[in-house]
């Protein structure tokens, strides 16, 4: 072993333990007490600070219940920067609660967060987030039952067969047998704050609703070449071709597999799964009319109220 001090950050709890006999000094230097092999906090949760007094299995459940009760009371919520274990475990506290309440999941939708506000160069992340029956919509959604809802222009992809490995490009369409047109709302319950990953991951990745057009078969060729138009009161407020999930929306069940996998997540035939969005999101105020219109595609419309 090393003999300089060595510091270990325990990646599941926070907790930070240093090696040794280590003396606490004052502000002069001098010291207060000498202690072996100290653990200090690092999840913020103790109620002994600076030391840690094992609150943080408690972590996971309060910042669930917390993103939850911000759903529900519609209030932002401040965000605690999760680490990447406990992130997903809050994702998965919540899908818990869901299916608990009698939710089922249908699919799971792609999404892009930033990797670290303490990145130098911050670079696009890979997220999923779970879809339940309960967040499919029919032609409107009620705007309050949100915090800031907004919606983006995806493609909506049926799964035919079970993703449990890696997918190559050339298998995608073994895996898809249609494609539709969708609306994703995505709703974070950090307001608008700029979302990091293991911040998006506890959140689901965003995911709140969706709708999608009727089911068309699905060919390779049937998202080349096409557009995007968000239409709000039938003016049109973002438009962008299919190439921007991505630079190919088939790309994106090929990255969606890779995710799944390091997750150990599988994806059953007859899940829905949203690609990522072509467009900004469109901010949803009650009282407006929706659309997204890919031509060849198909239309959806959604009625705020
Ligand atoms: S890290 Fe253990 S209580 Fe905070």
């Amino acid at each position: 072993m090393s003999e300089k001090p060595q510091a270990f950050i325990n990646p599941a709890s926070g907790s930070i333990r240093l090696t040794g006999d280590v003396d606490l000094v004052d502000a002069e230097g001098k010291v207060i007490e000498s202690i072996d092999a100290p653990k200090f906090c690092g999840c913020g949760l103790s109620k002994g600070k600076p030391f840690c007094d094992g609150s943080h299995k408690e972590y996971v459940k309060l910042f669930a219940e917390q993103l939850r009760n911000a759903r529900e009371l519609v209030k932002p919520c401040m965000s605690f920067s999760p680490m990447p274990k406990r992130a997903h475990a809050i994702r998965e506290n919540e899908l818990q609660y869901r299916l608990a309440a009698g939710e089922t999941v249908v699919g799971v939708k792609v999404g892009g967060a930033l990797d670290s506000p303490n990145s130098a160069e911050p670079t696009s992340v890979m997220i999923f987030g779970y879809l339940t029956d309960a967040m499919q919509l029919t032609d409107s959604i009620k705007t309050a039952n949100y915090i800031y809802p907004r919606a983006e222009a995806e493609v909506a992809f049926k799964i035919s067969k079970e993703i449990s490995t890696e997918i190559h490009p050339s298998e995608v369409l073994d895996y898809v047998s249609h494609v539709a047109t969708g609306i994703e709302i995505f709703d974070y319950r950090y307001g608008q704050a700029q979302i990091y990953a293991n911040d998006a991951v506890a959140d689901n990745a965003g995911a709140a609703a969706f709708v999608h057009s009727h089911w068309v078969p699905a060919h390779e060729e049937n998202l080349e070449n096409l557009t995007a138009q968000v239409f709000a009161n039938d003016i049109e407020v973002e438009t962008a071709p299919l190439t921007a999930i991505r630079g190919n929306p088939w790309l994106a069940i090929v990255l969606l597999s890779k995710v799944l996998v390091e997750n150990d997540v599988k994806l059953p035939a007859g899940s829905i799964v949203f690609s990522g969005s072509a467009t900004k999101g469109v901010h949803l105020a009650a009282g407006n009319n929706y659309a997204v219109d890919i031509k060849g595609l198909g239309r959806v419309e959604l009625k705020a109220i």
